[in-house]
């Protein structure tokens, strides 16, 4: 692994930072709970196909793939974080949309995650991929206009998820967006309500947090926020979170 995460440094970092940095190590939840969905060559083969990626999401995959990118704008004229990869063609549509003045940066923690996706990007494509953890940026105090997470907090401890919360509002300049995307607690009516609390149960550890609690939970104590707008889909299993800082 270590091997593989040097070179990927190496390949990916467009703008080397002055500084040589370490890539982070894989983090234990991530080794112990989702190899078989991100880490393992086979599993990135099975599950880079948007079809499936869309049917984990009941369908939804480009609707709310769609409600993150509306809250980038079009053009997007600022610099954008997209914390962690996506399977699916998330991050070509951000690029797609990039206007003149417009700039994207990619981290993942995982070196197979950024292989696969720069293997999805056109050669000359200006995203910029980093090595990183999205609990320890690398990236300078308000340095982005807007951050993207995309059902990554699901994915995390309680720890890392407020560190990651705590990391993009620091990166976040004073009146840019941290736009989340996620799962939420469904409606009681909901019939899918007791099939996804099963599979969360078996599949997600530590999933059901955002079912017990809203996201603004998990930030930092008085955070410096001028909004924060959530919005709930599909019977209320999905929801958007606009924090503007
Ligand atoms: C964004 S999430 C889930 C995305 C969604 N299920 C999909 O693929 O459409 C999955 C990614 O988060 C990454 N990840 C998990 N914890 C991370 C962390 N602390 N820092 C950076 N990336 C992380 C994983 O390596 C994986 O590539």
């Amino acid at each position: 692994m270590k091997q593989a995460a040097e070179s990927i440094q190496g390949q990916f970092l467009i703008a080397p930072p002055a500084q040589p940095v370490a890539d982070p190590a894989i983090p234990d939840y991530l080794e112990k709970n989702y190899w078989w969905a991100y880490l393992h060559p086979i599993a990135v083969r099975i599950f880079e196909r948007e079809w499936l990626v869309n049917l984990i999401l009941w369908g939804n995959f480009r609707r709310l793939r769609d409600l993150a990118l509306a809250e980038l704008g079009s053009p997007i004229e600022g610099k954008v974080l997209q914390t962690a990869c996506v399977y699916g063609n998330f991050t070509q549509k951000i690029a797609g949309r990039l206007g003149s003045k417009g700039s994207l940066d990619v981290i993942d923690i995982a070196p197979i995650q950024l292989t696969n996706l720069r293997a999805k990007l056109p050669a000359d494509s200006p995203v910029r991929l980093h090595c990183q953890d999205a609990s320890q940026l690398h990236f300078p105090e308000a340095h982005f206009d807007s951050v993207v997470l995309f059902f990554l907090l699901h994915e995390q401890p309680e720890a890392v998820r407020r560190a990651t919360l705590a990391e993009a509002l620091r990166v976040t300049r004073p009146g840019g967006h941290i736009v989340i995307v996620d799962y939420h607690n469904p409606q009681r009516r909901n019939p899918l309500r007791y099939v996804m609390s099963l599979v969360l149960r078996l599949l997600e550890p530590f999933a059901s947090d955002l079912w017990r609690n809203d996201i603004a939970a998990y930030l930092p104590p008085s955070p410096s926020l001028s909004g924060m707008v959530k919005e709930t889909y599909f019977g209320g299993l999905y929801q958007k979170v606009v924090l503007t800082r």
